[in-house]
C-alpha cells in the first residue's frame, strides 16, 4: 500500500498567550480538526453540502416537525413567523437552519452577527431594508451591545424603530414603522442572553449532538453531492468518530477523500477512514489530542480533580471560554468529565479510556 501524506492539514498555531497567562509547561494545542469552532477555509467551500430545505436538514426530528408545523401555519395565514431562537454548540447547523427556514417561507433573508453590530445605527441600517415576513439573522446573539439590544425589542415586539435626530437639547427621538418581520437568533451561549431578549422570541429551538445514524446520512448525502464512494462500514466509524457534529463529519470526510486519493484507493473503505483517523490522532470516541490532554492534566495535576475552569484553562493553555464552550460539551456528553459546583472532575471512563490507573488518595472524581 502506498505511503501515507505526512500530517494531515491542521489550523496553524494559536498565537502564544503573553505573560501570566502563560501556562505552565505546556505548549497551547492549535485547535484540532474535531472542533467546529470557527469554520476552517474548506467548510465554506462546499456550500453545496449545505441543506436548502427542511427535507435535506437531516436529523433532529422533533425540532424539525415542530417547526414545519409553525412555518406551514404562518404560511397559511400569510403572517411572519415569529421570533425564533436557536440554541446550540457550534457546527450543529443553526445558520443553516435558519438559512432553509426562509427559504421554506419563500422569503427574503439578512444576514448579520452581534460583533458586527457595533453602533446603533449598524442595526438601524438593516432593519430599514427589511420587508415584510424578511428571515433577519442574528449570529452569536449573546454578544449584543446593550443599546443594540434595546432597540432591538422595540423593533422585534412593536416593529418599530427608534431613531434619534439631532443632537444635543434639539435631539429628539422618532419611531419608524419597520414591516413585520422574523427575527432568528443564534447563540451557543443561551445562558449569557439577557432574559428581556429570550422572552420576546415565540420558538426556541435547542439543538443536540447528532445521533449515529442522522451522522451517517449526512455522510450518505455529502459524500453523494461531492461524489466520493464511501463504504457502508467506513460511512458508519466516520460518523462514530465525529462528535454528533454535522461540521465536523463534513470535514473528516474531506480528509478521508486526501487519505483515499493518495492511497490510490477507488473509495473510502474502513481501512483507509482507520488509517486516516489513526494519523490524526482521533480516537475511538472521537475525541483528539488535546481532549484527551485536557483529561490527562485532570487525572495527573489534579489527582482527577474537582478543579476550577480557570485553572485547568491556564494548565491546558486555552481560554476558558474556549474549553467551556467547544472542549467540555463533547467531553461532558461523552460521559468522561462532570461539571460540579466546586469545579471540573473526571469519571471512571475517563480513566479506562486514557488507561490510567487511579493513584493513591485518588478520590476517583468523588467529592468528601
Ligand atoms: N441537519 C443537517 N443535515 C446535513 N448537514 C448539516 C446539517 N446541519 C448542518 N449541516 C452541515 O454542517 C455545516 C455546519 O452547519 P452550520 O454552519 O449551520 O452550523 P452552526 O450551528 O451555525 O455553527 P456555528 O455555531 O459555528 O455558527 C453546514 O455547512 C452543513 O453542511
Ligand atoms: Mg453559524
Amino acid at each position: 500500500m502506498a505511503q501515507l501524506p505526512p500530517g494531515a492539514p491542521r489550523r496553524g498555531p494559536k498565537p502564544a498567550p503573553d505573560g501570566n497567562d502563560a501556562p505552565i509547561g505546556v505548549v497551547p494545542a492549535a485547535p484540532g480538526l474535531l472542533h467546529p469552532e470557527h469554520p476552517l477555509s474548506d467548510d465554506d467551500r462546499d456550500l453545496s453540502l449545505r441543506p436548502r430545505s427542511l427535507t435535506e436538514f437531516l436529523g433532529q426530528a422533533s425540532m424539525k416537525e415542530n417547526l414545519s408545523v409553525f412555518i406551514t401555519a404562518a404560511r397559511e395565514r400569510n403572517e411572519s413567523l415569529d421570533h425564533l431562537f436557536l440554541i446550540g454548540p457550534p457546527g450543529l447547523g443553526k445558520t443553516t437552519l435558519a438559512q432553509v427556514v426562509a427559504n421554506e417561507l419563500g422569503v427574503d433573508f439578512k444576514v448579520t452577527s452581534a460583533p458586527a453590530l457595533d453602533k446603533p445605527k449598524d442595526l438601524a441600517g438593516i432593519l430599514t431594508t427589511v420587508k415584510e415576513k424578511t428571515v433577519f439573522f442574528i449570529d452569536e446573539i449573546h454578544r449584543l451591545k446593550p443599546a443594540i439590544e434595546e432597540m432591538l425589542y422595540i423593533a422585534m415586539e412593536d416593529y418599530e424603530l427608534d431613531w434619534i435626530i439631532g443632537q444635543g437639547p434639539s435631539a429628539r427621538t422618532i419611531r419608524l414603522p419597520i414591516p413585520p418581520f422574523t427575527l432568528v437568533g443564534a447563540t451557543t451561549k443561551a445562558g449569557n442572553v439577557s432574559s428581556p431578549l429570550i422572552g420576546r422570541f415565540g420558538i426556541t429551538c435547542r439543538f443536540a449532538f447528532y445521533e449515529q445514524a442522522d451522522m451517517e446520512a449526512i455522510v450518505r448525502r455529502s459524500a453523494g453531492i461531492l461524489k466520493i464512494a464511501v463504504d457502508n462500514d467506513a460511512a458508519s466509524l466516520l460518523a462514530a468518530s465525529a462528535r454528533g457534529t454535522p461540521r465536523v463529519v463534513n470535514r473528516l470526510l474531506r480528509r478521508m477523500r486526501d487519505f483515499a486519493q493518495v492511497l490510490g484507493a477507488q473509495a473510502i473503505t474502513r481501512q483507509v477512514v482507520e488509517q486516516g483517523l489513526k494519523r490524526l490522532e482521533i480516537d475511538a470516541l472521537g475525541l483528539e489530542k488535546h481532549d484527551r490532554e485536557i483529561l490527562r492534566i485532570i487525572i495527573e495535576r489534579y489527582n482527577g480533580g474537582p478543579v476550577g475552569a480557570e485553572t485547568l484553562a491556564i494548565s491546558v493553555g486555552e481560554a476558558v471560554d474556549t474549553l467551556e464552550d467547544y472542549y467540555e460539551p463533547f467531553l461532558i456528553q461523552s460521559g468522561l468529565l462532570q461539571r460540579t459546583p466546586r469545579g471540573r472532575v473526571v469519571t471512571a471512563l475517563a480513566y479506562d479510556h486514557l488507561k490510567l490507573a487511579r493513584g493513591k488518595g485518588d478520590t476517583g472524581g468523588l467529592l468528601f
